[in-house]
């Protein structure tokens, strides 16, 4: 089967390439990735000479490109991960989010819609649970929720899942989608709060935490996730909408600790001076203060179980951080560089 997996190279799309390629000879992985400043082509040296795997670099937002990608690979399935994936920046800048969440999302969708007979079995949509909004302090998102997204990111991701979901009614396009709470792991882009707190924690540098560091997201091991998806994908209903959660609640505040806690175990330094570095800054604006899955009903339909707890998974994302400083100078260089001076160090 010709799969073609968007969004490749960015922190998802990769560790689930480096999962499923060596996994599964007989399938054809077409990776459709733009290349943009979150995604890392040294994320798939493990599998990138293998004859069934392929790079195509494409802009999902180019409905001309999209369009000749897959009638020239002809997919059976499309996995769909492109997106701009980090809400402080469509904050500062929403219009990218617009036009690949939205537009590249339509254009998948479009292009699918006119592959020939026999192809476009299924179009598995990767989403989010920030589309639901926030939680007080009870309760979980279930798959029934009311979409209320907070974010111009969350509210681009519930406007593609929209789409697909319009795809399906109106056209009866084969689609599924999946809503996941955070992920973490080794390859994630470090703008986002795990990789940022490792590596400025084993630096030296501040510790930059919104507000009073009481807000909750529920935290999944990345390898977790493309399993789920993978489950999913197999076992799921077409048309259906799967929640996926690692029923791993925690404050940023606590998580911000752990990470302090685990770096000082790893590098030797004293705890006292690594949490020293914690500066509660600005907070974000619309920060949602909670989100949690209720996963029952991919577990129960699709025999999805994580592996990974939360504390098992950080210490080995700690590790990995530490061990990969090639990997994070590299990520490091160029656009990162002018973001981070830009939105951290003034705040911090
Ligand atoms: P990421 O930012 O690490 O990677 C995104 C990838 O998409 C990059 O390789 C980038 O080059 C590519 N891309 C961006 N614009 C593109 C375009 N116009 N055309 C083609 N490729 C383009 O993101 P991630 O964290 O790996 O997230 C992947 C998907 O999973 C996203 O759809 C995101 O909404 C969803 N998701 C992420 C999380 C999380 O915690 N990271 C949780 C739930 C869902
Ligand atoms: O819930 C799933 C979502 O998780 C995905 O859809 C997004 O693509 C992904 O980026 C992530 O969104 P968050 O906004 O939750 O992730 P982020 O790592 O940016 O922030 C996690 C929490 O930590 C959030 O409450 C904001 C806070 N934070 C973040 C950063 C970067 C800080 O306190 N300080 C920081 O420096």
């Amino acid at each position: 089967m010709n799969i073609v997996v968007t969004g490749g190279a960015g922190f998802i799309g990769s560790n689930f390439l480096n999962l499923l390629v060596p996994r599964h000879p007989e399938h054809r992985f077409i990776n459709a990735d733009k290349l943009t400043y979150a995604a890392h082509l040294g994320s798939l040296e493990s599998i990138a000479d293998r004859p069934n795997y392929a790079l195509e670099r494409t802009d999902i937002a180019d409905a001309q490109a999209v369009r000749e990608l897959f009638q020239k690979h002809k997919p059976q399935l499309v996995v769909h991960f492109a997106a701009e994936s980090h809400v402080d920046r469509s904050i500062h800048a929403p219009e990218a989010f617009i036009t690949t969440n939205i537009t590249g999302t339509f254009n998948l969708l479009q292009a699918f819609r006119e592959l020939p007979q026999g192809h476009g079995v299924l179009f598995h949509h990767v989403s989010t649970d920030e589309v639901y909004g926030s939680l007080g302090e009870t309760g979980l998102f279930t798959e029934t929720t009311p979409y209320d997204p907070s974010s111009p990111y969350s509210a681009s991701k519930a406007s593609s899942d929209h789409l697909v979901r319009a795809y399906h009614r109106t056209y009866g396009l084969p689609t599924k989608i999946t809503n996941c709470s955070n992920n973490y792991g080794p390859y994630q882009f470090p703008e986002k709060l795990v990789p940022l707190m490792i590596l400025n924690a084993a630096e030296g540098k501040p510790l930059p935490v919104y507000g009073r560091g009481v807000n909750i997201r529920d935290w999944l091991y990345v390898e977790d996730h493309c399993e789920a998806i993978w489950a999913v994908i197999h076992k799921g209903r077409i048309g259906e909408t799967y929640n996926v959660g690692g029923l791993s609640e925690r404050r940023n505040l606590d998580v911000v600790q752990q990470i302090c806690a685990l770096v000082a175990e790893e590098t030797g330094q004293p705890l006292a001076q690594v949490q020293g570095l914690i500066r509660f800054v600005e907070d974000r604006p619309g920060h949602d203060l909670r989100y949690a899955i209720d996963p029952s009903k991919v577990m129960r339909e699709c025999d999805f179980r994580p592996r990974e707890n939360f504390e098992s998974g950080l210490r080995k994302t700690v590790r990995w951080f530490l061990e990969n400083k090639t990997w994070v100078e590299q990520v490091r260089s160029g656009e990162y560089r002018k973001w981070i001076e830009k939105n951290y160090s003034a705040r911090a």
